[in-house]
């Protein structure tokens, strides 16, 4: 057991690479930290003590050492490879740490690890803490958006460390206790998976607008700067003017134009959609835009493909500013949907694991630091606030409203893409989910009947309680069944 005299820090982060090193120089930044730090190979701890003297860091050269370095309730957030790294690292600091010490995972675990690790560890005395961050390198460095799970009684002595380090809007830290267990870790990769809708809708609204007007990337930039002043205004908004502002230095070519078009991943959005296929959640706008990718990435179906005939009709647009503005208005509703049916498995996971989740609050701490920061946040914490209950965010006042005055032109670019042959996947599965959750009567109704008739899995009826079966292969008449749903 590692000795206590030489305790100074009270906070540890080990895993040394870029967003444990961006992560451990926010803490020292911040009044009354010490920090201690740890990797497993030495040379990125002197790395980071030769670059960031001003740290004044604690470096330590093995787990005893920096188990050593630290005061007790030991804290010590690991920023490793997630996977087989973060179990190594578990394992080492569990060996080293006493009852009562917190481990903070803070990697991109998906949450199943966690609620396993946060058992298997609990049963030594230590508290295991799965937190997800997002902000990237930048976030880690200036304020990210955390989102602590683990139990209430570790938040008491990690929420204010959190806090310190967390971004801030309108004074308030982008951090709040999600619930046990893997509940962070959760809610982190929903994050990532309305990130991926966002992101993917965002990309449609650039190339109906390219195709459609002929602008170039860098007028087009305007038009997201423009946009970026309004209801749309977030980081991806405004990021995307910057990378479509972009000009190759060597070609004089716009970056964006040069790109290969192939969108890579890492997988949380991949996570998002088999859990929520799990849970059955429809978040059609995440899965389109992780299937999206995967077909940008398969060159040789593309390549085959390629001959393949498009539109007989050309295809062009009159008006460029109304056009333009039907795409403003398509993509903000189409973010709703994205948001609603985020939020919807966010409800889904929180029932089936046992989280009490406060939607509203995860709205909140998303206001900043994160990927996905927006203004429009604001108004999911309100719609939560005034209906706790909500059972659709698309049917809160407010979005409903925002949907009714854009779906006009929802529906408009939906069939421009389709007339001129444009993929717009996100658009128009976000309107078809829009239509499918508004509508009186839906083919579901046939579903059934074809169900009953190759699989005898019966249907009930509108007209009388109870469940029934035709006999499709007798005389067609209809009996009572026992449901088999
Ligand atoms: N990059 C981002 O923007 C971002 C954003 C949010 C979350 N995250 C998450 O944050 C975590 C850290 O990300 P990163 O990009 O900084 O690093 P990374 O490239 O994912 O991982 C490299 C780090 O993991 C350590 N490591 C790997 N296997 C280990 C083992 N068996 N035992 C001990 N240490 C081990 C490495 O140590 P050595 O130097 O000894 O090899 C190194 O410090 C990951 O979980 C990542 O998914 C990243």
């Amino acid at each position: 057991m590692a000795s206590e005299s030489t305790a100074q820090a009270n906070i540890g982060v080990v895993g040394m690479a870029v967003m444990g090193s961006n992560l451990a120089r926010n803490l020292a930044s911040r009044e009354g930290n010490t920090v201690a730090i740890f990797n497993r190979s030495f040379e990125k701890t002197q790395t980071v003590l030769d670059e960031h003297p001003e740290a004044e860091f604690i470096p330590a050269s093995s787990y005893e050492e920096f188990a050593a370095s630290l005061s007790k309730p030991r804290t010590a957030i690991i920023m490793v490879q997630a996977g087989r790294g973060t179990d190594a690292v578990i394992d080492a600091l569990t060996s080293v740490f006493e009852p009562g010490d917190i481990i903070v995972d803070g990697g991109n675990a998906l949450f199943t690890d966690t609620i396993r690790r946060e058992k298997a560890v609990r049963e030594t005395g230590i508290n295991f803490v799965g937190t997800g961050i997002s902000g990237g390198e930048e976030g880690a460095l200036l304020g990210p958006s955390i989102m602590p799970g683990g139990s209430a009684e570790a938040y008491e002595t990690l929420g204010p460390i959190l806090s310190s380090i967390a971004a801030v809007v309108d004074g308030v830290p982008c951090v709040t206790h999600v619930g046990t267990d893997g509940a962070g870790h959760f809610v982190k990769m929903i994050h990532n998976g309305i990130e991926y809708a966002d992101m993917q809708l965002i990309a449609e609204a650039y190339d109906l607008i390219r195709r459609g007007t002929g602008y170039s990337p860098a007028q087009i930039a305007d038009v997201f700067t423009e946009w970026n002043k309004g209801e749309l205004e977030s980081y991806l908004i405004e990021i995307t003017a910057e990378v479509l502002k972009q000009v190759d230095a060597s070609t004089g070519t716009p970056l964006v134009d040069l790109i290969l078009d192939q969108a890579g991943s890492k997988g949380t959005g991949v996570w998002t959609v088999q859990n929520a296929l799990d849970l059955g959640i429809p978040v059609s706008g995440i899965a389109e835009a992780v299937f999206a990718r995967s077909l940008s990435s398969k060159p040789a179906q593309r390549a085959a493909a390629s001959a393949l005939p498009g539109p007989a009709e050309p295809w062009g647009v009159d008006n460029n500013e109304a056009f333009i503005e039907d795409v403003r208005r398509a993509l903000y509703a189409s973010k709703i949907v994205a948001y609603s049916q985020g939020f919807d498995a966010i409800v889904a996971g929180a029932e089936q694991y046992g989280w009490d989740i406060k939607k509203g609050d995860i709205a909140t701490i998303w206001r900043g630091g994160c990927i996905i920061r927006a203004q429009f946040l604001n108004r999911i914490t309100e719609a939560y606030a005034e209906d706790p209950g909500l059972v659709a965010l698309i049917t809160a006042p407010y979005f409903t409203a925002a949907v009714t005055g854009a779906q006009e032109s929802w529906r408009q670019v939906v069939a421009h893409a389709a007339k001129a042959g444009i993929p717009a996947p996100a658009f128009s599965s976000s309107l078809s989910y829009y239509d499918g959750l508004r509508a009186d009567r839906l083919p579901a109704a046939l579903v059934q009947g074809q169900r009953d008739f190759f699989g005898a899995h019966t249907y009930k009826r509108v007209d009388k309680e109870g469940t029934f079966h035709t006999l499709w292969s007798g005389d067609r008449s209809e009996i009572q069944a026992v449901d088999s749903h």
